[in-house]
């Protein structure tokens, strides 16, 4: 059997971790023909040399050197696991290489999801949501059809502050921040976490990914983060996805797509080790303790520029946070005054127009942070 060629992107960081541990042990049905990272020049390195495959820094070589890689190492899909809004041009190079593209990297979506959705159309090549909210609405969607859907219910973990009152989130910190009850991955998205920014993000993502209106999308909160989330059919009935909290469970089915195969992964069982039922509850979220959230649903109504601006002016704050400039309440107070600020065009043509837009936001956000 042909083995499929996987290539990482971020394979140093907690997604490309995740799908290097799936590509080492089933190595048998993968076969990773490259990796790349940003500056950990050192762990980039073993991985290069344990799979023996090329490698390429983003920080000497550029987007040019990730270009190269897809160009010379021929990959069936490539995973992209990195952070930010630098994960948009490797995005679109992929696609633009008529590659699959198996998508961790919701920034691709929030900042120009229509156009890259637009080129892989055009070079005839899927994106696999990598998220597991949305690679579980992905899949729910494929079972039920698109036509059947009337809501989609993105479920939210809550954070570490889930339970904070609105005085006791003005103190926390940067550490307090980074203990995620759930989940384990990479510094910018466990703050996102902690503010529900991660799940405005996602919001905006779905209504991209899945073609519905922002009155179609739900949030729900669901701290034990096993059923990953839900979609509702026109005759009311809601469909879930449960499995354990582990990237690697939406990572190999997005490799595997649109095929179920066998997986080393533990299986999920209602039943836990403690031979007793698992307890699942869900909540509302608590939008005013919280207002990323609210704000991404503004964003996702308004359309267009606000996107780009939500995400933009979030990775700004979220790096003054992580430097102790601003508080934990500012964050959103930083992302809110950006939007505010002037009238964001309301349509974006260009991959040129998403860095331009996306450019002023931050300098927006700065200025607002100096103030
Ligand atoms: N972690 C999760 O469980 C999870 C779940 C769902 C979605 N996601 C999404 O997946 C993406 C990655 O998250 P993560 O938690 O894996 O992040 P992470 O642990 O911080 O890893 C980020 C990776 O991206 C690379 N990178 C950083 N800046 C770069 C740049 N300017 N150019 C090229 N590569 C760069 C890093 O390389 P260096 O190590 O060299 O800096 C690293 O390999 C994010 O969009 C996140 O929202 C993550």
């Amino acid at each position: 059997m042909k083995r499929k060629r996987i290539l990482v992107l971020g394979c140093t960081g907690s997604i490309g971790t995740s799908t290097l541990d799936i590509l080492r042990n089933q190595s048998d049905r993968f076969e990773c023909c490259g990796v790349t990272a940003n500056s950990n020049e050192k762990k980039l390195e073993e991985v290069s040399n344990e799979f023996n495959c090329p490698s390429s820094l983003t920080s000497r070589d550029g987007t040019d050197g990730i270009r190269k890689l897809i160009e010379t190492s021929r990959p069936d899909i490539v995973v992209n696991g990195i952070a930010g809004a630098a994960g948009l041009l490797p995005s679109l190079i992929t696609v633009e290489s008529g590659v699959d593209l198996a998508l961790a990297n919701k920034e691709t979506v929030v900042m120009a999801g229509p156009l890259v959705f637009e080129l892989a159309r055009k070079n005839d090549c899927r994106i696999l949501p990598v998220d597991s909210e949305h690679s579980a609405v992905f899949t729910l969607i494929h079972q039920s059809g698109k036509e059947n859907i009337d809501r989609i219910v993105i479920t939210a973990s809550g954070g570490p502050f889930r339970t904070y009152s609105s005085e006791k989130l003005k103190s926390v910190t940067v550490d307090d921040a980074l203990k995620h009850p759930t989940w384990n991955m990479g510094v910018k998205i466990t703050i996102d976490s902690a503010t529900l920014g991660n799940k405005g993000l996602e919001v905006i993502e779905a209504c991209r990914l899945f073609d519905v209106k922002s009155s179609q999308v739900q949030v729900v909160v669901h701290p034990q983060s096993v059923i990953h989330s839900l979609v509702r059919t026109k005759d009311g009935i809601v469909y879930g996805q449960f499995s354990e909290p582990d990237m690697k469970h939406p990572i190999l089915q997005a490799l595997d797509w649109p095929e179920i195969k066998k997986s080393y992964m533990k299986p999920f069982d209602l039943v836990d080790v403690a031979g007793g039922c698992r307890t699942l509850t869900f909540e509302k979220p608590r939008t005013d303790d919280f207002p990323m959230l609210d704000l991404a649903f503004l964003c996702a109504q308004k359309d267009g520029a606000y996107p780009i601006v939500y995400n933009a002016s979030n990775e700004v704050a979220v790096q003054a946070f992580i430097e102790k400039k601003i508080s934990f309440p500012e964050i959103a107070s930083v992302v809110e005054k950006t939007i505010q600020k002037i009238s964001w065009p309301s349509s974006v043509g260009t991959v040129q127009d998403v860095f331009e837009i996306d450019s002023s936001a931050r300098k927006i956000s700065k200025e607002i942070l100096e103030k």
